[in-house]
């Protein structure tokens, strides 16, 4: 069977800078408490004409471009987001019109943190059966338009942003490129961090109630999320080590999905690895759930921290819960 390799990368983040400052305006928060819980110093937020797939487009214009490829060699869309443009269709739909790519199939992934990975997965199943030989995985959210920017809401909102990442899956020589990748859920604690209003489950599935009393807005259980995620981050690592027969000494560089530096500095006592090989930009950009993974790789590529030949570990935790991660020679 063939490989399936990253051919390029790339990343569209909003230009409007948003600080701690910023939101102390808006509700009761401060820079001190929100850079000590969770190392987030700004995001980005975009502005109102700008929705999730043109962020998704420009990201994968890059992408498709670092790939040394054109829009009419795409074969499959993959787009994963919890903040879709419409409730339905999906974005994968709006960002083939957009590229004006040939009609080929277009996939929505909604595992939420895990997305990029989750969908990742899906790529490299096709490219490695011979389904498809060039499909563009997307992870993008507009997470500002569904925070509450009052007191309420402030643990949930200080931590999420705007942002989208893309990559472009082809074949490779078996051996190289993405060698595996592990995907795990536990649905029994869905809801520890959700958004359940409105939604099918409530009947009728919106109200005017939902949005007076602010039930419309995401909710999360924080400490609940960082206990599982600082478990599940290493040993969804540690499995796709195994799986390989590496160690850990022998990664060039982890890149988690940017939930929290907390989070990201308990992996790396975890792994017992150096601050340099558990990559982190959440200072800059925030929690951008699927978006995360993607952009820390393009940054990754661009400063040289990844080079041809070095093994790379992506993971992911979120809602759902959800886990995963993917093992890649570089
Ligand atoms: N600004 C100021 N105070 C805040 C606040 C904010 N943005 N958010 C919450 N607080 C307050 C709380 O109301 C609480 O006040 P109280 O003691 O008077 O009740 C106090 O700060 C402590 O809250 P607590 O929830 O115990 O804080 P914490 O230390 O657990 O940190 C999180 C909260 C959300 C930062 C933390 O739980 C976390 O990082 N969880 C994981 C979240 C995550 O990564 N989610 C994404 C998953 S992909």
């Amino acid at each position: 069977m063939r490989g399936a390799r990253i051919m390029g990368t790339g990343r569209e983040l909003p230009s409007r800078v948003v600080t701690n400052d910023d939101l102390t305006k808006l509700m009761d928060t401060s820079d001190e408490w929100i850079v000590q819980r969770t190392g987030i110093r700004e995001r980005r937020y975009a502005d109102p004409e700008v929705a999730n797939c043109h962020l998704g487009t420009a990201a994968a214009r890059k992408a498709i471009e670092k790939a040394g490829l054109s829009v009419g060699d795409i074969d499959l869309v993959i787009f994963a987001t919890l903040s879709p443009d419409m409730y339905f269709p999906g974005v994968g739909v709006l960002v083939q019109e957009m590229l004006g790519l040939r009609n080929v199939g277009a996939l929505d992934v909604r595992d939420q943190c895990s997305g990029f990975v989750y969908a990742l997965s899906v790529a490299e199943a096709y490219v490695k059966g011979g389904f498809h030989d060039h499909v563009l995985v997307i992870g993008s959210e507009i997470h500002s338009r569904g925070l509450n920017f009052s007191t309420p809401g402030r643990d949930v909102t200080v931590i999420f942003g705007d942002g989208s990442g893309a990559a472009v899956v082809g074949p490779a020589e078996p051996g190289k490129g993405i060698l595996s990748t592990h995907l795990h859920s536990e649905g029994k604690y869905a809801k520890e961090l959700c958004a359940a209003e409105p939604g099918f489950l409530q009947n009728p599935w919106l109200t005017h109630e939902m949005i007076d009393e602010g039930r419309i807005y995401p909710k999360m259980n924080g400490k609940y999320v960082f206990a599982h995620a600082v478990r599940r981050f290493p040993e969804v690592i540690r499995e796709a080590l195994a799986k390989n027969g590496y160690a850990t000494s022998d990664v060039g560089m982890v890149i988690p999905h940017q939930a929290n530096e907390r989070i990201t500095q308990a992996v790396r006592e975890a792994l017992e690895l150096p601050t340099e090989k558990v990559f982190s930009n959440i200072e800059r950009y925030g929690n951008t759930t699927a978006a995360s993974i993607p952009i820390a790789l393009d940054e990754c590529v661009e400063q040289g921290r990844v080079k041809d030949g070095d093994l790379v570990c992506l993971a992911a935790f979120g809602a759902g819960f959800t886990w995963a991660s993917a093992l890649i020679r570089w």
